[in-house]
């Protein structure tokens, strides 16, 4: 990497990102790894309850397990439930949103109220003005992340959804990580154009938890680069149903998804009829996917994709660091649509969390 490519930002991270960011010619996509071709790289595992800890496989000499790719491993129809769980309820207050400017002069009515008979009508290309639903681009959970600050706040959190809560629970304990607690989330709507820039999830006042990360509907490309981003990533496909855990030596690696991608057999659910009746037990924690429901979110998968990743930030007793309880209040407040930014302005500025790579 010559001095003057690293001085307009042409890294290897950067590099790697534009050529598969490319729609016109599309990139060639034999180089990226597809975790469900068996190929001979990639060592697969089922999800199993009994894994081994990294600290036990420290104690007997066996590396890490560092960053883990889990397929699919949701029960028929059941991603439908997570997937209505995103775009029906976990946009309602008390979470936090890009859209709170609009829905606090929409008083009374949720994102979901407003727009499920307009998707429910009409084919995506049909349809000229987009929905609420469609410009939403972030949710968050928990200790609310802030976009600006770049930093989680004591004083502004919810409570953080008692289903995902679990879902984390039970994913983090069967990859050998019991201490793991869902404190923040943040989950990421994407749409065809959309991208996420090169970064590490590092505000977090612990990196000794993983990073859980769930996707659903359509596929992507997911780039997993080293702890600079002079070093080149690692393409990867990633699909409906996916679970990436970013654990140990991998949870401070710049990674970034360049492309959402209609894959064949990648991100497409079943339609409504298929979903199953319930394959509940006695104590499912979340209803089924009504056909209706279903409906909605089939029309905005056709040209979208799901992110929810989950995140502890506090380590084992520990605090956030003791600052002026005013200036965290403050904080905390803005950029998150209390002040008095126009629309245009908010949308432009926090369309998508992470300023987006050309
Ligand atoms: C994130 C993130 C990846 C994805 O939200 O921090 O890296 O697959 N998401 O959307
Ligand atoms: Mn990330």
């Amino acid at each position: 990497m010559s001095a003057s490519a690293l001085e307009q930002g042409e890294d290897a991270f950067r590099k790697i990102f534009r050529l598969y960011r490319k729609k016109n010619p599309p990139a060639d996509l034999s180089g990226v790894l597809e975790f469900r071709s068996g190929e001979s790289r990639l060592r697969s595992a089922e999800l199993r309850v009994n894994a081994v800890s990294d600290q036990d496989a420290g104690r007997v000499g066996l590396q890490p397990l560092g960053f883990l790719f889990i397929v699919n491993p949701f029960l028929p129809g059941w991603q439908h439930r997570w997937v209505r769980q995103c775009l029906k309820l976990y946009p309602r207050k008390p979470n936090v949103c890009n859209l709170d400017l609009h829905m606090s002069l929409e008083s009374g009515r949720d994102l979901w109220d407003h727009s499920h008979a307009q998707l429910r009508k009409k084919s995506p290309r049909r349809r000229s003005e987009k929905t609420l639903l469609e410009k939403l681009r972030w949710v968050t959970l928990g200790f609310h992340y802030n976009w600006d600050t770049k930093k989680y706040y004591r004083e502004h959190q919810s409570p953080f959804p008692v289903d995902l809560a679990e879902l984390s629970r039970c994913v983090s304990l069967a990859c050998g990580f019991p201490n793991f607690r869902a404190e923040a989330g943040i989950l990421n709507y994407y749409h065809m154009d959309s991208s996420l820039g090169i970064h590490v999830d590092e505000s977090e006042l612990d990196h000794g938890s993983p990073l859980l990360s769930f996707s659903f509907g359509q596929s992507s490309i997911f780039l997993l680069g080293g702890l600079s981003r002079d070093v080149a990533p690692t393409p990867m496909l990633m699909h409906s149903g996916d679970i990436m855990v970013m654990s140990g030596a991998s949870r401070l690696l710049y990674h970034a998804v360049p492309r959402i991608l209609h894959y064949p057999g990648g991100g497409v659910l079943p339609p409504c009829l298929s979903v199953p009746p319930s394959n509940d037990g006695p104590n499912a924690l979340i209803e089924p996917c009504a056909a209706a429901d279903w409906e909605v979110c089939q029309a905005y998968l056709q040209s979208s994709r799901i992110n929810m990743t989950v995140r502890r930030v506090l380590a084992e007793g520990g605090s956030f660091p003791e600052e002026d309880a005013d200036t965290q209040h403050e904080a905390a407040m803005r950029g998150h649509g209390y002040h008095t930014e126009n629309n245009e302005t908010q949308e432009a500025t926090q369309a998508h969390g992470y300023h987006r790579e050309q």
